[in-house]
């Protein structure tokens, strides 16, 4: 196949949201149809969400469970899809935002009856940060919910996105009777059922034809027409640039768990979503079609034996071909690396690959060589922009409880958060080790590493820091008075990058009052502008 054609075939996504809303559901049920799995619940549930925090078995069940689903691929209607997971548990949601570095758009999931809740804010902020083209799936359908235009008009308003509706609901709950499809004009008429995709779509060319009466009754067909008129008044025709652009997110209506709406979603979401998008760097923009090859690591992935350090990079592919065995720059490092047993990720089977695309996320066995960010090609060294940090939410202290161990301890935490499981911040004076993170479950899987990964034991003390802000300044008279003034609160990122650590973000904007000429960023971003 030529290489062009091998860049346009291929569709990289991530599927989004709050928990619970179904995204779990929704991923098995599309590899259902994509012929990927043959029965629901082949799938093991990526998460953790009902195990207790300190279950470590389940802990590190989820991280083997997390390597052999990381990207699931499979052929439909002449693409090749690759869905990138993302980790269901909120705590990993940093894992979640930096995975949407590697995708070209993405699925959000949404509870009818929760509308939108705080982590879809949060994941669709991400996404409106690049430009993500966005679709948006409606779960839950056969569940008494809100009412659909009251939800099109919370996701406008939350969501600070355009919507546009692919398919409507017929009713919802018991008299949920379908979805009508707006995008290809038929009818698919509901019918609960876990295991077999269902099967009874009717064609309509004419919404006033008598037979959509007869299938679902004269009030839901008249209720049809009314807000399909409704809809056609209010929302502008589908425009695929602008979906394209970021600026309108279509919206399909459904239930994973009863398999349906899924097809509606797919055979669109096939047709109108992106190939392999380029992405910039510190000296120009990369585009797929480039023939040198470059990729960058937006996750890294201890292996799940402790007793070996080795890890899995993995590594998304932006342009040209990778191939197995050839020498690349690791750009940082400013060395070559090649790499015999580069895997792909099919579903559960994990498969050594000899040749890998744009578009494609392999897996490279390292050995503490990368950090997350990091780029690797051949050519012109340049570095990939766009793999930020985001401010954690939770800082508590580290403390050494082993003096005789503080080496260990200091490589320990430095491969962690390389790992990008939890950020560190140095205090300036006085060099605590403040670890963020955006959920309390990492630190106890830190210590839990730590230990039994690195022989090192520690403690962590709360600290009551709420954000961390990354500060830039061309008045450099002005941050050493700001450094002077806030001892206790000033530290130094991974990177060397000052960061304010603020008690409330009343204090934050007191800061960005008094010193004027200090810029405060949210995430780490700005560094490569
Ligand atoms: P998540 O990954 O977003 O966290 O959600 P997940 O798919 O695990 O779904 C959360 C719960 O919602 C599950 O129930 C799942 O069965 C249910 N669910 C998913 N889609 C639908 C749907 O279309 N309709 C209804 N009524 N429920 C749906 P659970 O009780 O937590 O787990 P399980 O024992 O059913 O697996």
């Amino acid at each position: 196949m030529k290489y062009q054609e091998s860049i346009e075939k291929r569709r990289t996504f991530g599927i989004i949201a709050h928990p619970d809303a179904g995204k779990t559901t929704l991923t098995e049920k599309l590899l259902l149809f994509g012929g990927a799995i043959q029965t629901a619940g082949a799938v093991k549930n990526n998460k953790i969400k009902k195990a207790a925090t300190s279950d470590f078995m389940e802990i590190e069940k989820q991280r083997g469970i997390s390597v052999a689903t990381s990207v699931m691929a499979f052929e439909y209607g002449g693409k090749q899809v690759n869905i990138l997971d993302t980790p269901g548990h909120k705590d990993f949601a940093e894992d979640t935002y930096r995975t949407l570095t590697a995708v070209d758009s993405v699925i959000l999931v949404i509870d009818c009856a929760n509308g939108v809740e705080t982590q879809t804010e949060k994941l669709m902020e991400v996404c409106r940060m690049r430009n993500t083209p966005v679709i948006i799936f409606v779960n839950k359908m056969d569940r008494d919910g809100k009412d659909a235009f009251t939800l099109l008009d919370e996701l406008e308003d939350k969501l600070d996105i355009k919507v546009r509706p692919l398919t409507w609901p017929i009713g919802m709950g018991d008299y949920f009777k379908g979805v009508y499809n707006i995008y290809d004009e038929n009818l698919n008429l509901f019918q609960a059922n876990k295991t077999k995709i269902s099967k009874e779509i009717v064609s309509i060319s004419d919404l006033n034809d008598p037979t959509i009466d007869e299938l679902i009754g004269d009030k839901p067909a008249a209720e049809l027409r009314e807000d399909l008129e409704m809809i056609d008044g209010v929302y502008d025709a589908f425009d695929k640039e602008k979906y394209l652009s970021g600026e309108v997110a279509p919206v399909f209506f459904g239930s994973a768990v009863n398999n349906f709406g899924i097809q509606e979603l797919l055979d669109t979401f096939i047709r109108i979503s992106p190939s392999p998008r380029g992405r910039d760097t510190d000296l120009r923009m990369v585009e797929p079609s480039d023939d040198k090859f470059s990729g960058f690591v937006f996750k890294i992935h201890a292996n799940l034996d402790p007793k070996h350090r080795d890890r899995i990079a993995f590594l998304r592919i932006v342009s040209g071909r990778f191939e197995r065995n050839t020498f690349y720059n690791h750009v940082r490092l400013g060395k070559k690396f090649k790499f015999p047993n580069p895997t792909s990720f099919m579903a559960q089977d994990k498969s050594v690959i000899d040749e890998a695309f744009p578009g494609d996320v392999i897996g490279l066995y390292d050995t503490g060589n990368f950090k997350i960010g990091d780029t690797l090609n051949e050519g012109e060294k340049f570095t990939f922009k766009g793999i930020p940090s985001f401010s954690p939410e939770i800082f508590q202290e580290l403390e050494n409880l082993d003096p005789m161990k503080s080496k260990q301890l200091e490589k320990g935490i430095r491969q962690l958060t390389d790992e990008g499981v939890a950020q560190m911040f140095v205090q300036q004076p006085g060099n605590r080790k403040i670890v963020g993170t955006v959920g309390q479950l990492q630190f106890e899987v830190i210590a839990h590493r730590l230990e039994h990964e690195y022989g090192a034991s520690c403690r962590f003390v709360p600290r009551n820091y709420h954000l961390a802000c990354w500060i830039t300044t061309n008045n450099d008279e002005q941050l050493k008075k700001f450094l002077n003034a806030k001892t206790g609160n000033m530290a130094k990122d991974k990177d060397d990058n000052w960061v304010f650590l603020a008690e409330t973000p009343f204090l934050l904007t007191m800061a960005e009052q008094d010193y004027p000429d200090l810029t405060f960023h949210r995430t780490s971003e700005f560094k490569l502008d």
